[in-house]
């Protein structure tokens, strides 16, 4: 099985794009409590991101890893495109890693949670990565990615 696994084929048209990138444990989103995470699945939220960032032009190239050091690779990987959706799940909460990584991204960042973290358990309601993103969209399911979809363009497009 592939560390990565790709909603979309990594082959460019030349227009900019967008990079979304899932953490642990969302690959069986669809299985998860429905009360936090809905029902939709992994390829589901994938399409629907896709198809909100295509429409305005961009490409959108979707990955998800439940391997920490995988997911650094890819921000690394990334950090020059033009702006990255990063949904790092449980790893939101505790990984100086992926913190550093972040920090060395020049494109905008958008920290996506689909459930209302703030709700839930006391350890949840940390992040270690919120000081080095650019904003914060959390608790409103998959219209909160297509929120962040549309502010990450609008901020690429004035840098
Ligand atoms: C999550 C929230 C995290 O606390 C959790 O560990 C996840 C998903 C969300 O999208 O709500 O895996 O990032």
């Amino acid at each position: 099985m592939n560390e990565v696994s790709a909603g979309a084929r990594d082959v460019r048209n030349g227009s900019k794009r967008l990079v979304v990138l899932h953490g642990p444990n969302l690959d069986l989103l669809g299985e998860r409590p429905p009360e936090h995470y809905g029902d939709l699945t992994l390829p589901a939220l994938e399409r629907m991101v896709t198809d909100e960032v295509e429409r305005v032009g961009w490409e959108c190239l979707c990955l998800q890893t439940n391997h920490e050091g995988t997911f650094i690779e890819c921000v690394h990987e990334y950090r020059h495109e033009g702006a990255l959706l990063v949904n790092a799940g449980a790893w939101t909460h505790y990984s100086y890693a992926i913190h550093d990584a972040l920090e060395l991204v020049d494109c905008p960042i958008a920290e996506v949670h689909l459930s209302d973290v703030f709700k839930r358990e006391s350890w949840r309601r940390r992040s270690v990565i919120s000081d080095v993103v650019d904003f914060v969209v959390g608790g409103k399911g998959p219209e909160g990615y297509l929120e962040a979809v549309r502010l990450l363009i609008s901020l690429a497009d004035r840098r």
